[in-house]
């Protein structure tokens, strides 16, 4: 035995770990609901909220500061107020806050040796991570080696370095219109959002295929010819007109398959399909960006559970996985020298993406009867409660077709027509009234809906819905 392997066996510190988790167990077990902010502690939130201005530069999106501890579901900030967090950092938080399986996974790992591993030294965590990804991803795909770094969007940046490699001297991309991508140098530009690349020089050339939409796809019937039809062969007329403009010039094709940011936009199988084909005969990559939906769809990978792996050269994954990776085909295999760094991920997030991937692979959470398919049902009964309850808050909207929608763990929620500045109203009165959610969409706008579901019970969410009606209620005046 090696003295690393004694002290991971250290009898010593599994007694300090119990000691810790009991600790935490007793402190979160304090926070049972939502908790108004306490006003003597108006002055701290102020306090910090200034210090982040100053040190920052600018202010915080919202007045979000958590005071280090929460209870599944629930958080507390320095506020002392306790919210519902259906945002959960923008995903990462699958297991929500303060769960003890994960601090004690943390803190085992915060006992090794170093804080950071990278591409010349690293620990056996990383191996067994690269390698749970790989066997995750390679179930039902020719997905074969994860190359690991710390950010989505570093994460897109060495896909499109291999992408480029393989594809060379092919240099463009196409990507979906209200694609979000992250925000380096590259990803900003290939982002579909002109305010995330003000100022930045375009150097990547990048065309775009409207993403699926359900509205054109209603409208747009003629004859026998049904109108999601006729759509998806718009959208795929659009890619061919991109290719016949630049021919063998286009690398990839980045595939968001549920958008994020651009609205929690699904799609048909079919409509990836016809594009995946036109690429494939083109010799054009596939890219899919999962680091949103990696984890909270019907299957761990969103192309599985649309049934797409065999189309798949290059997947990103990020957020739940707490280290971010692309992951890709034997065939798109970079050569020495494209891909390092000097972290490839923290010796923490290492061991607690692992373990959150253990648990999801044991906890029944996929599939049309696992626990996230039922956890949507039971978000869309309440969604569909409050209509027949208000239907005023939701007004008829061309372009809204339903008041919920999005796939598995990604949920989206359209009062008021979708319109912008009464869901930014609505986002900012949820978290007066306790809950903590993000808007996402371009016109129509949404409430979208990122919950700590592995540790959320279905009774959840007619109190959460109690929220989310007050916060509607103040909105709609
Ligand atoms: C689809 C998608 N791609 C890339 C990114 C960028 O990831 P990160 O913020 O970790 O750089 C995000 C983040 O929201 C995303 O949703």
């Amino acid at each position: 035995m090696t003295v690393g392997e004694e002290l991971q066996q250290s009898e010593t510190i599994a007694n300090a770990l119990d000691a810790i988790v009991r600790e935490i167990d007793e402190k979160r077990a304090q926070l049972t609901g939502v908790r108004a902010p306490n006003p003597g502690l108006k002055e701290t939130l102020d306090d910090h909220l200034t210090r982040v201005t100053s040190s920052r530069g600018r202010g915080l999106y919202a007045p979000y500061i958590g005071s280090g501890v929460g209870n599944g579901a629930l958080v507390e900030l320095i506020d002392g107020s306790v919210k519902y967090d259906m945002a959960c950092g923008i995903g990462p938080h699958f297991f929500g806050h303060s769960d003890p399986d994960l601090v004690a996974t943390a803190i085992r790992a915060a006992a090794g040796d170093v804080t950071m591993q990278g591409y010349f030294q690293q620990n056996t965590s990383a191996i067994t991570f690269t390698e749970t990804l790989v066997r995750c991803a390679s179930r039902n795909s020719k997905l074969r080696h994860a190359f690991l770094c710390n950010s989505g969007a570093m994460a897109n940046d060495n896909a499109l370095k291999v992408v480029y490699q393989k594809n060379h001297p092919a240099d463009r991309v196409i990507a979906f219109a209200d694609c979000f991508m992250g925000r380096s140098v590259a990803m900003c530009q290939i982002g579909d959002n002109a305010a995330y690349r003000d100022g930045v020089p375009t150097t990547i050339g990048v065309e775009y295929v409207p993403f699926f939409n359900e509205v054109s796809a209603r409208s747009a019937s003629a004859g026998d010819i049904s109108g999601q039809t006729r759509h998806i062969d718009m959208c795929v007329r659009r890619l061919e007109e991109h290719i016949n403009r630049y021919p063998g010039k286009y690398a990839a094709f980045c595939f968001e398959l549920i958008q994020g940011e651009g609205g929690y936009n699904t799609a048909p199988r079919e409509f990836f399909t016809a594009l995946m084909d036109v690429c494939k005969a083109n010799s054009i990559a596939v890219w899919t960006d999962e680091i949103q939906t990696f984890g909270r769809t019907l299957e761990m990978f969103a192309f599985d559970a649309l049934n797409l792996g065999e189309y798949v050269d290059m997947c990103t994954i990020g957020k739940m996985s707490q280290v971010c990776a692309a992951i890709f085909t034997e065939e798109y295999n970079p050569r020495g020298g494209l891909l390092s760094g000097t972290f490839l991920g923290s010796s923490v997030g290492l061991a607690v993406g692992q373990r959150m991937i253990e648990r999801l692979e044991a906890g029944d959470y996929y599939g049309q009867s696992g626990r996230i398919a039922q956890h949507h049902r039971a978000f869309v009964e309440q969604v569909k409660g409050l209509v027949v309850k208000h239907p005023e808050w939701f007004p008829e909207s061309e372009k809204v077709t339903a008041p919920y929608g999005g796939m598995g763990g990604m949920m989206r929620f359209t009062p008021f027509g979708g319109k912008k500045d009464k869901i930014m109203a609505l986002t900012k009165a949820l978290f007066d009234e306790g809950m903590v959610a993000i808007a996402c969409g371009h016109d129509p706008y949404h409430v979208r809906i990122l919950a700590p579901l592995g540790v959320m019970e279905e009774s959840h969410w007619p109190r959460i819905f109690e929220v989310m009606e007050r916060g509607l209620a103040k909105v709609a005046g």
